[in-house]
């Protein structure tokens, strides 16, 4: 018999990412071997985003690309999972009857038991749990790769946004052990990893639900998460930690002093505005005002020398006037972030935007798109151009995907480098490169002996209007 083949594709954010990793461990564990595509591959997985509209629309095209296959040959099995099966439920086998499981955000670890139900169901076989008692992260893990990994911190979401479904579909904020975070790490620094992304839709908040539990031993003026921060920088051979997202109206002092204090903590922040309106920031549910994200801003530049700030913009919410978008454009300026997600508001059914007055015209919002990103490419070109010449460490990722004669690797920033091949720059390695030019989004770099030399302080980048 031949082996049994997956293929796995992810939609949306680094949770998916986390997730799909898990899901393929699990696949591996029940003795399934990777496939390169699709077509060939024996069990199909899609693990799918509900974030933006878009995302739902790619999820049913590529379902009907599988038709055919599926018709060809019925042994193929297919499988939706994650934060668009958990949106539409019994709804995405109807509309795709081809497909063989579906599962929501809360019961991946059932893959086996969903899997062999399929076996001799006629029907598609639906299961979405409404919470679950088990983190992800319980799962095995297949990484993509071996230096890095996700760690889930928490799941789920406690805030309100009104744009967003993630609480939804998500369900209330848990957060995992300290200790078990830390273990996971280390038993991941153990089999290699040398960086970690922790992940958690509010990391700021994570641990208040534990504190009740058990109060904890570090100082008692300091957050659980600026108390994670730290215990990790006592993990040997971890090299960066990172983090996403965290959340303006919950950061505290004491992570921005963790940041600075712990080596392996990484000089990037990404906090996301969503709007430069107190007006839109009202409506949105966010509960910070543009002064105080930028005092988060200053506060975050003037206590970790060099560190490079991207967020997420959200054009387009309804009852948003020229004003308020100009306020996002003027905001967006004053924080000089070094990158920026940007996106045109999405209808969520389910959430409470969909109900509010002032649904935009699709034309003004794309206009308005348009002026947000011309804005942000221009900041992140001018933040680029002020990494020329200095020297940074970067974590080699792989051969550069635009010119096989490079290798790629990251800033401890989260910028984009590019040097020429050497014998020493091989994935995984850490080394130093002395950047040479820079362009919107990435920087080209010299493998070099020299010591890290960072950008001498001085204004930040201004761009026209
Ligand atoms: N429309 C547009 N963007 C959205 N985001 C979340 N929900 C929506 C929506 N309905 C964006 C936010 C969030 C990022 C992950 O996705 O900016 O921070
Ligand atoms: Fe969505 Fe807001 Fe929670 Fe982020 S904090 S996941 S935007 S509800």
């Amino acid at each position: 018999m031949t082996a049994r083949t997956y293929f796995i594709r992810t939609f949306g954010c680094q949770m998916n990412e986390h997730d799909s990793e898990r899901a393929a461990g699990v696949l591996e564990m029940m003795g399934y071997r990777r496939a390169d595509d699709p077509e060939t591959a024996g069990l199909v997985l899609f693990n799918t985003c509900a974030i933006r509209e878009n995302a739902d629309n790619k999820l049913y095209g590529q379902l009907s690309h599988l038709k055919p296959l599926k018709l060809a040959d019925p042994q193929k099995t297919i499988v939706v999972g994650g934060c668009l099966a958990q949106k539409d439920q019994g709804e995405l086998a109807k509309r795709a009857p081809w497909v063989d499981v579906v599962y929501g955000t809360h019961n991946m670890g059932r893959l086996p038991e969903l899997l062999a139900a399929a076996d001799s169901a006629a029907v598609p076989v639906v299961e979405i749990l409404e919470h679950t008692e088990m983190f992800p992260s319980a799962l095995p893990a297949r990484r993509e790769v071996r230096h890095h990994a996700w760690v889930s911190i928490s799941i789920g979401c406690n805030n309100a946004c009104t744009f967003c479904i993630v609480p939804l579909l998500r369900g209330p904020e848990k957060s995992r052990k300290l200790g078990e975070v830390v273990a996971e790490v280390r038993a991941l620094v153990d089999d290699g990893v040398t960086e970690v992304t922790l992940l958690g839709q509010n990391v700021n908040s994570y641990g208040r639900d534990l504190v009740a539990l058990d109060p904890g031993d570090g100082p008692r003026n300091r957050t659980r998460f600026a108390e994670l921060l730290h215990a990790l920088g006592e993990v040997d051979g971890l090299e960066r930690v990172r983090f996403t997202s965290p959340h303006p109206k919950d950061f505290t002092s004491d992570v921005f002093a963790a940041m600075r204090d712990v080596p392996n903590v990484c000089e990037q922040l990404h906090l996301p505005l969503q709007s430069g309106s107190d007006r839109i920031l009202r409506r949105m549910q966010r509960s910070y005002r543009s002064s105080r994200f930028l005092d988060l801003v200053t506060e975050a530049r003037e206590t970790i020398p060099g560190v490079a700030i991207s967020t997420d913009i959200i054009v387009g919410f309804p009852g948003e006037t020229e004003d308020d978008f100009g306020d996002t454009l003027r905001v967006t300026k004053l924080a000089a972030f070094d990158s920026a997600f940007t996106f045109e508001y999405s209808k969520r059914p389910g959430t409470a935007a969909v109900e509010f007055d002032g649904h935009l015209d699709p034309q003004v919002v794309g206009e308005r798109y348009r002026r947000l990103t011309d804005l942000t490419r221009r900041l992140s070109a001018a933040s680029n151009a002020r990494q020329v010449g200095t020297v940074q460490q970067i974590l080699i990722e792989g051969p550069s995907k635009t010119d096989a004669q490079r290798m790629s690797g990251r800033t401890r920033g989260n910028r984009l480098v590019h040097v020429g091949r050497t014998a020493a720059a091989v994935p995984a390695a850490l080394l130093h490169a002395e950047i040479t030019s820079a362009a919107s989004f990435y920087l080209l770099g010299r493998v070099t002996d020299a010591p890290a030399r960072p950008a001498v302080p001085g204004p930040l980048p201004t761009v026209a209007q």
